[in-house]
């Protein structure tokens, strides 16, 4: 059985604010919990499949966030944007209030899949260079791409800077100017910087895979949802490579 609290405190721990802001909430008539109106902060209910609306928008307790986005072009993965509007912004502001953080960064011009989560441990694990979680890009070449390119971004190509050649685990050619590059790392404009080693020039990119995790096709640019607990499993469980 599911641990029981007050609903001022399941509201505070799910990112509405202070304790004694969501106790204001729950006094103004903006809460119901599992379907009745609850006007009272210190009911206590069970943290377990808890549905509750805040000003009418309904919500599950969940004891950490995790969740994917669909990253349009011109944001920013960063609170602190310089150019273009943060990915924070396209979250409800409770997920930015309980500290959700991006894990791992796509350029400002990259669109597609990025996950998030408040869950520090998880955040680390996919981020960790040591489990080296396979990402997929489809990437627009600007010229046609060769054999001669696929065989080279596959055996390694030299980066300046890079003490080693970093080479694609996988690259597939799904048409004359586009790719499917598998790469474990995430280092700094990987993907751009490997094909302009390679005489050709990235002109769109998008992260279509994480792990076994693939961006759904009816998730529009700009949209976020909730990982399913399927998902969560097969990030969790991935094998070191
Ligand atoms: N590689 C890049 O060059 N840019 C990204 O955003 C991600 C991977």
């Amino acid at each position: 059985m599911s641990k029981k609290i007050s609903i001022e405190r399941v509201l505070h721990s799910q990112g509405f604010g202070s304790r004694k802001a969501c106790r204001i909430l729950v006094r103004h008539d903006a809460v119901t919990v599992n379907g009745e109106p609850c006007d009272d902060p210190f009911a206590e209910f069970h943290t377990e499949n808890l549905h509750f609306t805040v000003d009418g928008e309904p919500w599950q307790y969940r004891e950490q966030a995790y969740l994917m986005l669909n990253k349009p072009a011109h944001y920013e993965c960063s609170h602190k944007t310089i150019h273009h509007p943060s990915v924070y912004s396209l979250l409800p502001h409770a997920l930015v209030e309980r500290d959700v953080q991006c894990i791992g960064r796509l350029d400002e011009d990259t669109t597609g899949l990025i996950l998030l989560s408040d869950d520090g441990h998880f955040i680390h694990r996919l981020s960790s260079p040591k489990w080296k979680v396979p990402k997929i890009y489809e990437v627009y070449c600007k010229h046609p791409v060769d054999e001669a390119q696929i065989k080279n971004l596959l055996d390694g190509v030299q980066l300046i800077d890079e003490p080693a050649p970093i080479a694609a685990l996988a690259c597939e050619q799904v048409s004359s100017h586009i790719l499917h590059m598998t790469l474990a790392e995430g280092k700094y404009h990987q993907v751009k910087r490997m094909v302009a080693a390679n005489s050709n020039r990235v002109e769109g990119l998008k992260r279509i895979k994480i792990g076994e995790v693939t961006l759904p096709k009816d998730l529009a640019d700009g949209e976020w949802r909730w990982l399913t607990a399927e998902e969560l499993h097969l990030l969790t469980h991935t094998e070191k490579i």
